[in-house]
């Protein structure tokens, strides 16, 4: 199976807000990243708008060919927008304002505001996903989802690539990437697509993309990041390349 990678330009947004100016813009890097091969394309329209804008999420709409996938968080605004831009896909993310970046993954147990979003999202066409971390009892969670329109969910590898072995220290990357594995296997066995993405990097996606049910990547720091060196087409094909040495075949 080819895993795919959907690539987050959030960080191009990052630049341009930096200024408040035109440049970089994110519509831009998401052609270019297409154009080297990336399968979709993700932004995350948050809340205050620090970097992805309203506008960006319309323009990216009309002009992306591949899936587009829309983050959010579970609020009436941005289910709103949801409706009213038809992303191909949504990832229901928690966010908390004072975060520099998604901090953990949504906590399913005894949410009843997920079901009805799902519910609402997966009634006019899209498709929902939810970020979620490697723990079994979400996958529960997760299961009870899929009658209210949940098709998949990603599995926030924040704490994967913050491990032993990856550069810091902590529980080892071995136990980690254990967490990952079991989570993608019994949500790819329950029926769902399962994602996998957050401070992913050429350097520690090998055993990521190697793991069965894994169907799709979410990386965007660390291409933009590359990008800003080598240039966005290159810094996509290396991410690719990374990937494919590794996806199971
Ligand atoms: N998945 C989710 C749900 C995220 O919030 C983010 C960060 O926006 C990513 C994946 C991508 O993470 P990174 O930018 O570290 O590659």
């Amino acid at each position: 199976m080819k895993v795919k990678l959907s690539v987050n330009v959030d960080h191009v947004a990052t630049l341009r807000q930096a200024r408040l100016a035109f440049y970089p813009d994110p519509l831009a890097a998401a052609r270019i990243a297409e154009e080297a091969g990336a399968d979709g394309i993700t932004i995350h329209l948050r809340s205050d708008r620090r970097h992805i804008q309203d506008n960006d999420v319309s323009r990216l709409r009309e002009a992306i060919d591949g899936k587009l996938n829309l983050e959010m968080a579970v609020t009436e605004e941005m289910i709103s927008v949801a409706l009213a831009t038809r992303p191909d896909q949504v990832s229901l993310v928690p966010e908390r304002p004072e975060e520099v970046t998604t901090e953990g993954g949504l906590d399913l147990t005894g949410s009843h505001r997920v079901a009805s979003a799902a519910e609402r999202l997966s009634a006019a066409g899209i498709i929902v996903s939810i970020f979620v971390d490697p723990d079994p009892r979400q996958i529960t969670e997760l299961e009870r989802l899929v009658q209210h329109g949940v098709a998949g969910f990603e599995i926030n590898t924040d704490r994967y690539t913050r491990s032993e072995g990856m550069g810091t220290s902590g529980v080892p990357a071995s136990t980690e990437l254990e967490r990952i594995a079991r989570c993608a296997s019994l949500g790819g066995e329950a029926g769902l697509a399962v994602y996998a993405g957050h401070g992913l990097t050429t350097g520690n996606v090998g055993p990521v993309a190697a793991l069965p049910k894994v169907e799709e990547l979410n990386i965007g720091h660390s291409i933009v990041g590359r990008a800003v060196l080598i240039g966005m087409k290159a810094a996509v094909r290396e991410m690719l390349a990374a990937i494919q040495a590794a996806a199971p075949s």
